[in-house]
């Protein structure tokens, strides 16, 4: 889970990085008032989950409150890499002398964990990396050590920090490393780290991703969810605990396993070229034990959205068998009809594995003229990318 750079800021202030105090607004007018509290002169910065955001003039300062309000009326809205800015965060502007760049990530093709740091942050990094690759320190980390006095020391030697800024690098790195494994981060960012006039370094951006698998140990990472950017349908999958991502195409797709599904999603992206390039609408793995609920559940989500045209449903039975997901689907569009929201697309229904020849009969029992029943995969992905196409 990506954090926004305030929420990242307070994880930074909560584990004693210095950073600087804001305020996040929604409006200009609650800006304007932000700005005023603050006093003097303050820095809008778009609050989105990209890079960028100075670039693409998401970041202005303002002299006076007024022109506070006027900048966050230009910023808020702005789309920035396909991201709308609905937040601003108001924080005082800092004299910089020299700007820094500190992270710790984990470093997956070397299976451990990284510390870059350059004496050269900034907006320009991402070529920095490119074009002077040594101007860019790169230590890693063991995981069983961690970043202690000795490896804070190392990092900020190999980046070259100045002697007059060492200490307080050294310091900050430690800390941001409690942030790091604390917080069950798999990215902490600091660009611009800088330094003020007066000597004091200061984390003036932030940019921290959790691990959502370490959600059980925080509590407190469930006030950190934004769900304003969340797609509506997967946020409603979500609280039904589905895998379901929604992706952009016209045929839904239901199929018991993750690796069925993604195989799923490629038949059918194939089979649908030649219908006129139909695409799959969302991945949905309703996993190994689907009860009626669950496919009912899975039906619904897929079925409420409205660029759905046909839905295909793929399942391998094994310990859940055939005539169990069956039944499901049976009563799944019984339980859909009885709360008033009847199945009107067609599903396409292959089944295959254990008990597939039970399942397949309890279907046509059932003689819902809506399923139709296709015995191989790439025939059942043909067929629903035709109804797909017909019903566009
Ligand atoms: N509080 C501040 N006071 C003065 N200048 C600031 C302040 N915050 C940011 N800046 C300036 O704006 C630049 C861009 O800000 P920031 O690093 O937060 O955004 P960004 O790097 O453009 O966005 P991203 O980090 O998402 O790519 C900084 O490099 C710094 O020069
Ligand atoms: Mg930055």
């Amino acid at each position: 889970m990506d954090l926004y750079e305030f929420q990242a800021k307070e994880l930074f202030a909560k584990h004693g990085v210095p950073t600087q105090a804001g305020e996040v607004v929604r409006s200009p007018k609650h800006a304007q008032e932000a700005a005023e509290r603050i006093g003097g002169l303050v820095v809008v910065k778009a609050q989105v989950k990209t890079g960028g955001r100075g670039k693409a003039g998401g970041v202005k300062l303002a002299a006076t409150p007024q022109e506070a309000h006027d900048r966050a009326q230009d910023i808020l809205g702005l789309d920035i890499k396909g991201h709308i800015v609905h937040q601003v965060l108001i924080n005082p502007a800092a004299d910089i002398a020299e700007e820094y760049y500190v992270s710790f990530l984990l470093d997956r093709a070397h299976r451990t964990f990284l510390a870059m740091a350059s004496k050269e942050g900034g907006m320009e990094i991402e070529q920095l990396a490119v074009e002077r690759p040594e101007a860019l320190a790169k230590v890693a980390i063991d995981a069983i050590v961690g970043v202690d006095q000795a490896k804070a020391e190392e990092i900020a030697d190999a980046a070259g920090f100045d002697a007059s800024v060492r200490d307080q690098v050294v310091e900050i790195l430690k800390k941001l490393w409690d942030v790091f494994i604390k917080e069950d981060a798999t990215l902490v960012e600091v660009n611009p780290l800088v330094k003020t006039p007066e000597g004091l370094v200061v984390a003036l951006d932030g940019k921290v991703s959790l691990d959502e698998n370490a959600e059980f140990r925080h509590p407190d990472f469930e006030s950190l969810v934004d769900d304003t950017a969340t797609d509506p349908l997967e946020l409603k999958a979500r609280e039904k605990d589905l895998n379901y991502v929604k992706l952009s195409g016209s045929v839904g797709v239901i199929g018991n396993g993750a690796g069925l599904v993604m195989s799923t999603l490629d038949v059918v992206a194939y089979a649908g070229e030649e219908f006129g390039g139909q695409k799959p609408a969302n991945f949905l793995d309703i996993g190994g034990g689907a009860s009626a609920q669950v496919m009912a559940d899975g039906l619904e989500i897929i079925l409420g959205d409205a660029e759905v045209k046909a839905v295909f449903v793929n399942v391998f039975g094994g310990i859940t068998a055939c005539d169990a997901v069956a039944n499901g689907i049976v009563q799944a569009v019984q339980m859909l009809a009885d709360k008033g929201e009847p199945v009107t697309k067609p599903l396409v229904v292959r089944l295959d594995g254990n008990n597939a020849d039970l399942g397949r009969q309890i279907l046509t029992d059932a003689g819902n003229p809506l399923v139709q029943l296709v015995d191989t995969m790439d025939d059942a992905a043909r067929r629903v990318a035709q109804l797909a196409a017909q019903g566009a």
